[in-house]
């Protein structure tokens, strides 16, 4: 178990209907002026949006909004919002939304007191500062990035076809309202695509090349247990209280942090090696249609196929813990395999069971079925090797041939 640092500063309340509760909490936290971002209109239909303002307007918290926040957030938006958020001298930036939301939130709230582009802090050429930066709140209506209580922000730039993470503990939000009732009108897509984000977020962890940490991997394969359970449920009845609310904790819980302690291959860093995201973040990088879970849902299997021998033991716990596989015992068993053959078998079941779990929700198994093809593989490779240098990973370092050759298997 590895050295690591851990916090998790974010105040939640969660509970039906605590989305009439956000204007009282940010006045006790002594906020008195709000820019309020959302997306692209679903808060309005919902009427998220307008119990949201009187919640501000009830408990004296001036606000300006800003709608428009789309789905793979443009850093275009982000620069609109640091002017709305510096001509209104807002003291805290408030999401109502998902990911896409928080993470323009959080872009806006670092770029505020930036003097130059908000991009230089996404390109590493300058470092966020504390000072003069308002805080971050958000009253969350899909559970999926785990962006609310995250040290994440992520954003497009549109112009150079990169997507971009950047992780600083200045990103937490101070506040995420939760109220599982608000997931009611999620679209099935989007909740199986939230649901396969939560669980890459684990694997991402869970894949590393540190051995075994009992504490964190029960409370990864828990985590994945329970959101198999609960999203078919969510799926099978929209208005299902317990499987939503079960399924949004789980969001957080998948991505705070909390999931990854002592898996992080050298101290006092993030655990593991995020190649699947890497891989997915070129798909909805150029292709901004392209829902993150749903790009996650085909690398994620590709990728475990790709690289699994190079950490065998760590695919069967998974394996074993989630899924019930055993390596079969040729000589008890009575069959006709090898010790090796065995293993394979036993990996190869999982990522099966993993993929059609995936595929059961609604989710795509191919690149075809995200509108990728064969000639997008070289522009993909190109942004990539921008974003990640000539070799990234953990358990296993990938080449750009190798993440070629992951795409190609899932076209
Ligand atoms: O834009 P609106 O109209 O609000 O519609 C949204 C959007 O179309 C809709 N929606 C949200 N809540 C709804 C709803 N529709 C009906 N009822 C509701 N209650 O759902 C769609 C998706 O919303 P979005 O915010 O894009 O989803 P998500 O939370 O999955 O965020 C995805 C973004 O987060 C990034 C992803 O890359 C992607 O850009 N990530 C952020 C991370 C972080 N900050 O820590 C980590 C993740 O790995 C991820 O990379
Ligand atoms: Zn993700």
């Amino acid at each position: 178990m590895n050295d690591f640092t851990f916090s998790c500063p974010t105040r939640f309340v969660f509970a039906r209907g605590a989305t009439g509760r956000v204007g009282a909490e940010l006045a006790a936290a002594g906020h008195a002026r709000a820019l309020v971002v959302f997306g692209q209109g679903s808060v309005v239909r919902t009427g998220t949006l307008g119990r949201v303002l009187a919640s501000l307007d009830a408990a004296g918290v001036a606000h300006a909004e800003l709608g428009g926040a789309r789905p793979n957030p443009s850093v275009a938006h982000v620069r609109e919002g640091i002017a709305a958020a510096r001509s209104f001298q807002a003291d805290v930036i408030l999401a109502v939304g998902g990911g896409s939301t928080i993470d323009t939130a959080k872009a806006i709230a670092l770029g505020a007191p930036y003097a130059g582009d908000v991009w230089d802090l996404f390109a590493k050429k300058a470092a966020p500062v504390a000072e003069g930066k308002p805080a971050v709140a958000c009253v969350l209506t899909i559970p999926a990035a785990g962006s609310e209580a995250s040290d994440s922000s992520v954003i497009s730039n549109d112009d150079l076809l990169l997507k971009r993470g950047l992780s600083t503990e200045l990103n937490r939000p101070e506040l995420a309202v939760m109220d599982p009732e608000l997931t009611f009108t999620l679209p099935a897509y989007q909740t199986a695509a939230g649901v396969t984000d939560m669980i890459a977020h684990i694997m991402e962890r869970y894949f590393s090349s540190v051995g075994p940490v009992p504490v964190t991997d029960n409370i990864a394969c828990g985590l994945v247990r329970a959101l198999m359970q609960e999203a078919p449920r969510a799926l099978a009845d929209p208005d299902d209280y317990d499987a939503r609310a079960n399924i949004m904790w789980a969001g957080m819980l998948a991505h705070n942090g909390l999931a990854g302690l002592g898996r992080n291959a050298a101290p006092f860093t993030r655990a593991g090696g995020w190649e699947s995201h890497a891989l997915e973040h070129e798909l909805s990088a150029h292709h901004a249609q392209i829902t993150h879970g749903a790009g996650l849902a085909v690398v994620f299997p590709a990728w475990m196929r790709y690289v699994w021998r190079s950490a065998p033991e760590r695919f069967l716990s998974f394996g074993r813990d989630v899924f019930g596989i055993e390596p079969v015992d040729a000589e008890a068993d009575g069959v006709d395999v090898t010790a090796e053959e065995a293993v394979a078998d036993a990996v190869s079941a999982t990522i099966d069971e993993l993929q059609d779990f995936f595929v059961s929700m609604g989710m795509p198994s191919t690149l075809g079925e995200l509108g990728v093809t064969a000639e997008d593989i070289p522009s993909l490779l190109g942004t990539l090797e921008q974003n990640k240098g000539a070799e990234f990973g953990d358990i296993r370092r990938l080449t750009m041939d190798d993440a070629r050759a992951i795409y190609e298997s899932c076209l």
